[in-house]
């Protein structure tokens, strides 16, 4: 088989290093993908949302499944255009994606089909946000309609951050026109955790928990960011927790969206907050996860094609998922002054110290080869450094030794990935 991945991050190249293990693939193409995919891929010079372009290369190279790893190209109707030159595609259609690419629709849907998520109001114009935002309770949270590349989220303490942000989504149009529409959200305290899942449009089969650390800095602190590190499993996922998941959100959702005439069938991935009222939704995407593929994909032990041939089959009753009794830890390797201003174009060194047979993986999130030949840095999240271990305290100890095998100008990192695993 040849398959086509569309991205050029961390999650892409965890998603391409896990394709080439199929016994199925013989070849893999990244578009455009970055200098660690081209390792395992050839890389093709063709943006993600270049649709024309993307399905004419999957027509002259005969690619038997493409598999769109971003949530912008899922968002804008991708997988229909693949599917309209008669194409094999992996991912939710344009009708679907919206779970992820309005956040007002997502609201809207948990009320309707009672699925567990914070109390909210939705606005299209800032003057009725801010009438609203006077009487309202603090802390408060306001979330772009839109994507807004995970940043079009505003937790506001007081009244006057409130307003302020209001401004900057409705008025400043911070985030463009994903800022049209805002969600005002009741505030939520809890556990953070994120289950990614795989589905065919009326079956889901869960895969392992995971968590991210979203801010840039320690402790939780500075400005959000893409994502920072991951661990996986969640020792806040309890049996219980997963039972009144699968319960009350997982399949529900899968079956509210078909009752919409909007069956999703792709990776629907489900933000948690473990709240003392139980688990309520944060929010949808239609993808994988990015740094989570990072920690999820090294753990899974299928055959990753079968899976995504069952979604797109609508067969996916008859996959069990199974995954390793171990765990994982991702630490990302960044760019200083990410997500803000850095500077990029430095030699990395050291990469070939990763053997996956060991239990050590880097996935590349920002590199390209540069005139010389030599793989640079080239965003500001640079790399992954995953490690296994037979426990979390483990995996984390093995990932945090490998992050210095790494050298590159300007890295920098969060030390404390994987620390609230200590408090359990
Ligand atoms: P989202 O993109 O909706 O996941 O929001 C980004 C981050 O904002 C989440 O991971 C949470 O840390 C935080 N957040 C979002 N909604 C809420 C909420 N209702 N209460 C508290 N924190 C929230
Ligand atoms: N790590 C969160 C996300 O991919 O949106």
């Amino acid at each position: 088989m040849k398959v086509l991945i569309t991205g050029s991050g961390g999650r892409e190249h965890a998603i391409a290093w896990k394709v080439a293990k199929s016994s199925k693939v013989d070849k893999i193409y990244c578009a455009p993908g970055n200098a660690g995919i081209g390792e395992i891929a050839e890389c093709v010079d063709i943006g993600v949302m270049d649709f024309d372009r993307l399905t004419a290369f999957a027509k002259e190279e005969n690619i038997d499944l493409t598999i769109i790893g971003p949530d912008d190209p899922l968002a804008a109707g991708a997988v229909d255009a693949f599917e309209a030159a008669g194409l094999r595609v992996f991912g939710p259609r344009k009708n679907a994606a919206i779970l992820e690419g309005s956040k007002a629709f997502s609201k809207d849907l948990m009320k309707k089909y009672n699925i567990p998520t914070a109390a909210y109001e939705t606005f299209d114009t800032p003057q009725a946000a801010l009438k609203y935002l006077e009487t309202a309770d603090m802390p408060i949270v306001l979330k772009a309609d839109g994507l807004a590349l995970g940043k079009g989220v505003l937790i506001c303490n007081t009244r006057s951050e409130a307003r302020e942000g209001v401004k900057t989504l409705m008025m400043d149009k911070q985030f463009g026109s994903a800022g049209d529409r805002i969600v005002v959200e009741e505030f939520m305290t809890g556990r953070e955790v994120s289950v990614l899942s795989f589905v065919d449009g009326k079956t889901i089969r869960v895969m392992t928990s995971a968590q991210d650390h979203k801010r840039a800095g320690d402790g939780d602190t500075g400005l959000n960011t893409g994502g920072m590190g991951t661990f996986s499993p969640s020792p806040f996922y309890t049996k219980e927790v997963d039972q009144f998941c699968r319960e009350h959100i997982f399949q529900p959702a899968v079956d509210a969206m078909r009752a919409e005439g909007r069956a999703f069938k792709g990776i629907l991935f489900f933000g948690l907050m473990l709240t003392e009222k139980g688990p309520k939704v944060l929010e949808f995407n239609a993808r994988f996860g990015d740094p989570e593929t990072q920690v999820v994909l090294p753990r899974m032990k299928n055959d990753i094609v079968d899976v995504f041939e069952a979604c797109i089959d609508g067969t996916l009753d008859k996959v069990e998922l199974d995954f390793e009794d171990n765990a994982a830890v991702c630490v990302v390797l960044a760019s200083q002054g990410y997500p803000e201003h850095y500077e990029k174009g430095y030699p990395i060194a050291g990469l070939e110290r990763f053997k996956d047979t060991e239990g050590y993986y880097v996935f590349h999130a920002g590199s390209k080869f540069d005139e010389a030949g030599r793989i640079v840095t080239n965003g500001g999240r640079v790399l992954g450094v995953t490690a296994v271990g037979k426990d979390l305290k483990e995996a984390r100890k093995n990932a945090y030794e490998a992050t210095g095998w790494v050298a590159f100008d300007n890295k920098y990192m969060r030390n404390d990935i994987g620390k609230a695993i200590d408090e359990v």
